[in-house]
């Protein structure tokens, strides 16, 4: 059965065609990095859901835990009749013990990979027969741009899994946000936190080896779609957490003097240099309130496990 989503394909943020330009002014900056919103292409969105299956990567059943006990508190904060909004919107699994206890009338997915996304969005649309299921392809790392005929209701921004910690500055993300959302919406966001540093690396390290072919995955892009030469296995994959900056960053190694090569361009490569590819910030709870205080965000609820491993917030905007 072929259940109706409307597509939104005018993009909510910019156009996400802008591998190639981001590409080369990364290989050609110093030092060398690429923005991670790169990793998202159909292939690297399914490594992504691996990766959060992993028994290092605590933050997705963490947060999974959390939404799914305070769930019923959410509703009652929320309220009837809100559009829910799922910024980065990937799998679509989180959202689902949300959609049944809010109930709202319409859902927004948003995404960067657009198969992705229209799968995504049409098993939803499947499975809760009672809601409007809309979905907008785009890059809302640059900003975020309701469809207009969405543009006039009470919102609630879903954003799980932490994302926020690849956004840097968050602060000018929030600030962004709040000013896209219609008046009294509120924002519904996970937040990893703080903690000892083995769990944290782990979590980045996992033993299957899936997040090492989610960072390698960006080289294989690179040849897939702009016909690079480049010798992958001349690669490898380091995380680390970087205490002063409280962040794990990522980075592809290279383990020999080589070059990657697009369109007769060399970019050269040192043995030890690196592509750095991610940063993934680790929040203490009072920092993160104080960020999203700087974006003009009250602080409406905050959640966390036992283990105060990972936080949700529900901030409003007044
Ligand atoms: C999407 N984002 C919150 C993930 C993170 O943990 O920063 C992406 C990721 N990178 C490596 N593993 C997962």
């Amino acid at each position: 059965m072929i259940t109706a989503v409307h597509v939104h394909d005018q993009h909510v943020g910019q156009a996400p065609d802008a591998f190639r330009d981001d590409v080369i002014a990364g290989l050609r900056a110093s030092p060398k990095a690429l923005s991670p919103k790169h990793f998202y292409d159909a292939r690297g969105s399914r490594l992504f859901e691996a990766i959060c299956a992993q028994p290092e990567y605590y933050l997705t059943r963490t947060e999974e835990g959390i939404l799914a006990a305070a769930a019923d508190e959410i509703a009652a904060l929320v309220g009837p009749d809100a559009l829910l909004v799922e910024l980065g919107s990937g799998a679509s699994r989180k959202v689902r013990r949300l959609l049944e206890a809010l109930r709202p009338s319409r859902y927004l997915g948003v995404d960067i990979s657009r198969d992705f996304l229209l799968q995504s969005t049409r098993r939803l649309a499947a499975d809760y027969p009672w809601l409007e299921v809309h979905a907008a392809w785009g890059d809302f790392s640059v900003g975020v741009r309701l469809p207009p005929s969405l543009a006039e209701r009470r919102a609630v921004a879903f954003f799980p899994g932490s994302s926020i910690g690849n956004f840097t500055p968050a602060e000018a993300f929030l600030s962004r946000l709040r000013r896209a959302l219609p008046t009294g919406s509120g924002v519904l966001i996970g937040v990893d936190l703080v903690k000892e540093r083995g769990l944290l690396e782990a979590a980045y390290n996992d033993a299957a080896g899936v997040t090492a072919a989610f960072n390698l995955n960006l080289l294989s892009r690179m040849r897939r779609e702009l016909g690079a030469e480049v010798d992958l296995a001349a690669f490898g994959h380091r995380a680390v957490f970087n205490e002063a900056a409280s962040r794990i960053e990522m980075h592809l190694v290279s383990r020999r003097r080589q070059a990657i090569v697009i369109e007769e361009r060399r970019f050269a490569f040192e043995a030890g240099e690196t592509l750095h590819t991610e940063n993934s910030c680790k929040y203490r709870l009072e920092d993160f309130q104080a960020l999203a205080a700087r974006a003009g965000y009250r602080s409406g609820a905050v959640w966390l496990d036992d283990q105060a491993l990972f936080s949700v917030h529900y901030l409003l905007d007044h």
